[in-house]
């Protein structure tokens, strides 16, 4: 597997990119942020699909190996409509991030909680299969405010933490928290912050483990030659993959 595409409604998935490089699995990533659309977490399960298999479209242009589907987003409404209709393969971020938290969490009834954007935790994806794992003990919230204020490079600050409490102020201490959107990571710091000594789970960190573990890795890159797509704005892409991928 040398070239992989990667997807997102926006600056996102560079959150798994980062991982990506850093473990060096494919030679050359092409990105593609649908930022004229962002955010989908608001939108309703037949626009997710419709915008996802329009991003497939877009994919297909290019040789691609595998579709990275790095927005649990889309992962939660229409990884089963991208597989159908893919040549290639397609692997969306839930399943690897709750294979990622079973590996880590081996407590059934930890305190688990699921962060994510509206349209996600209301699929319930995370809660089926986590339950299906036996995990008892799981607490769900809609964060959906941090997608458009990473967008707009706000990372940390009085916002973020206005923000924070608004959503967590009455949410028990969690031994596990799944950020379970691509553009919660930039903001992992914060997270920190606010959660001590809480297990974080990570999309990117997870759907790289995942992809060693399924397929078959040849070669390992040094580096990795990414080229970037944006329907709005790739400037604005290009410019925050820069400072987040430190490139
Ligand atoms: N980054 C995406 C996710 O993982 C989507 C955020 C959005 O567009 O609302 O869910």
């Amino acid at each position: 597997m040398l070239k992989a595409g990667v997807f997102d409604s926006g600056i996102g998935g560079l959150s798994v990119v980062k991982s990506l490089i850093k473990e060096g699995l494919f030679e050359e990533i092409i990105y593609y942020g649908d930022t004229a659309r962002v955010p989908y977490g608001t939108k309703d399960k037949n626009t997710i699909i419709r915008y996802a298999l329009e991003a497939l479209e877009f994919f297909k242009n290019f040789d691609i190996d595998i579709l990275i589907t790095a927005c649990n987003t889309v992962s939660a409404y229409a990884i089963e409509e991208l597989k159908n209709q893919a040549s290639f393969e397609v692997v969306g971020v839930i399943e690897p991030g709750v294979v990622a938290l079973k590996n880590r969490v081996k407590d059934k009834n930890s305190n688990i909680l699921i962060t994510g954007t509206n349209a996600t935790i209301k699929s319930g994806k995370y809660k089926k299969l986590l339950q299906n794992q036996g995990y008892k003990n799981l607490q769900e919230k809609a964060t959906g405010l941090f997608v458009p204020m990473v967008e707009e490079d706000i990372y940390n600050g009085k916002v973020v933490d206005a923000i924070m409490h608004h959503y967590f102020k009455d949410i028990q201490k969690p031994d596990v928290l799944i950020m379970g959107c691509t553009h919660f990571p930039l903001i992992e710091n914060e997270y920190r912050k606010f959660f001590k000594n809480t297990i974080l789970i990570h999309s990117g960190e997870a759907i790289a483990e995942y992809l060693k573990d399924k397929f078959v890795f040849k070669n390992f890159f040094s580096k990795t030659n990414i080229k970037y797509f944006a329907t709005e704005n790739p400037n604005h892409l290009k410019k925050t993959a820069k400072k987040w991928l430190s490139l």
